[in-house]
């Protein structure tokens, strides 16, 4: 069988998970997750990192930070993981959804400042550019909407550690952002999350709120409603061993794009995702689209390789369906229906991706 996108724990992990249980370290408190934290932060450029149990608790806790709340609004990719909209609607507030580009699969921006023209009030909050696969929208051009329709900006950057855009980081742009380390993400602890941010302020709020805000280590008083949001030190030092293979993790992740994008061109209605000339994508997840979606998934699932169709469209879920959608042509539609995502992982060999390649062709 070829994975989708598995963990890839061939560092220093069995090491530092066995110092955490040898010396008794494995909750919450522990130097591990410091120094998780500050390698992670480090990366992105950021002054603080906060490290958190998920990458939707810390999507929510950033939420709820910024005073998001039962009647606003806040602006989100309608081509997402599902987590960005529940992050928002924890909070009670609700998700706008707005379509994509259909080349680049970020959100549309001239469609998110059409509809802020339109329909700009004081209950619209804040937006969350979704970095989809690694890849980034014209950040420079969110900022500037951002700005000058007074809104907040929360990138969710899940999937884009070791992406840039003009040559900055992602998560480096807005004002809290975060990373997930889900089992399939391109460094893992297993599950886990890091906040980065460059305001102290939040940042020792986020500490203080994801556990439980707890005034004192030894007295139970408490100052406001918090959340056990942490993530412990064991799956932290997990963290801290990935974190120091990253830079080869997104060689290889490049490098397994670089075939597919050479292997898979001219192949029937095959297309690309595209990425812009200022964007260094860490090419997390190779994805294409095609017509034969279908047919093209049926015969990798029949030779034992994982792929996986995209997510559903936000506004296609019963959740969300009554909620606003900001689109011209509903790219999001044809994308859900096209697209496609191969085998990615770091340890995969030369073999596997030309069997991926192989299968893929005979579809056409
Ligand atoms: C775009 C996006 N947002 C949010 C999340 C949530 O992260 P986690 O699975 O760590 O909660 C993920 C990853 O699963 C994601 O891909």
């Amino acid at each position: 069988m070829i994975p989708l996108s598995i963990p890839h724990l061939s560092g220093n992990e069995l090491k530092y998970v066995t110092e955490c249980i040898e010396t008794g370290w494995v909750s919450s408190a522990g130097s591990y997750v410091t120094k998780f934290e500050e390698m992670v932060a480090k990366w992105a450029g950021c002054k603080y990192g906060i490290a958190a149990s998920s990458g939707t608790s810390g999507l929510h806790l950033a939420m709820h930070m910024l005073g998001i709340e039962h009647g606003d609004i806040v602006l989100v990719p309608n081509i997402t993981f599902i987590a960005s909209a529940n992050a928002v609607a924890y909070t009670n507030a609700t998700p706008v959804f707005i379509d994509i580009d259909p080349e680049t699969w970020q959100m549309d921006l001239d469609l998110l400042e059409e509809w802020l023209d339109e329909n700009n009030s004081p209950s619209v909050k804040a937006v969350m550019p979704v970095h989809v696969l690694g890849n980034m929208c014209d950040m420079e051009k969110l900022l500037d909407i951002a700005y000058r329709h007074g809104l907040r900006v929360i990138e969710d950057s899940t999937e884009a550690l070791g992406s840039y855009y003009k040559g900055k980081s992602a998560g480096s742009f807005g004002e809290m952002n975060v990373f997930s380390f889900n089992g399939n993400k391109i460094i893992t602890t297993g599950g886990g999350g890091v906040i980065v941010t460059n305001d102290e302020a939040h940042a020792k709020r986020a500490k203080h709120l994801s556990t439980q805000s707890k005034v004192d280590p030894e007295t139970y008083f408490h100052d406001e409603i918090g959340f056990n949001y942490r993530l412990v030190n064991v799956l932290a030092a997990i963290g801290v061993a990935q974190m120091e293979q990253l830079p080869s993790f997104i060689l290889k992740k490049k490098e397994i794009d670089a075939f597919y994008r050479t292997n898979l061109k001219d192949v029937g209605d095959i297309r690309f995702q595209k990425v812009e000339d200022n964007v260094d994508p860490n090419c997390w997840l190779f994805t294409f689209q095609s017509s034969q979606q279908v047919e093209i998934l049926k015969a990798l699932k029949e030779n034992e390789i994982i792929a996986r169709p995209f997510w559903y469209p936000m506004n296609q879920l019963p959740m969300f369906k009554e909620n606003i959608y900001h689109h011209h042509s509903d790219y999001s539609r044809r994308i859900h229906a096209n697209c496609l995502s191969i085998p990615s992982s770091v340890n995969l060999g030369e073999s596997e991706l030309t069997k991926v390649v192989e299968v893929i062709k005979n579809c056409f």
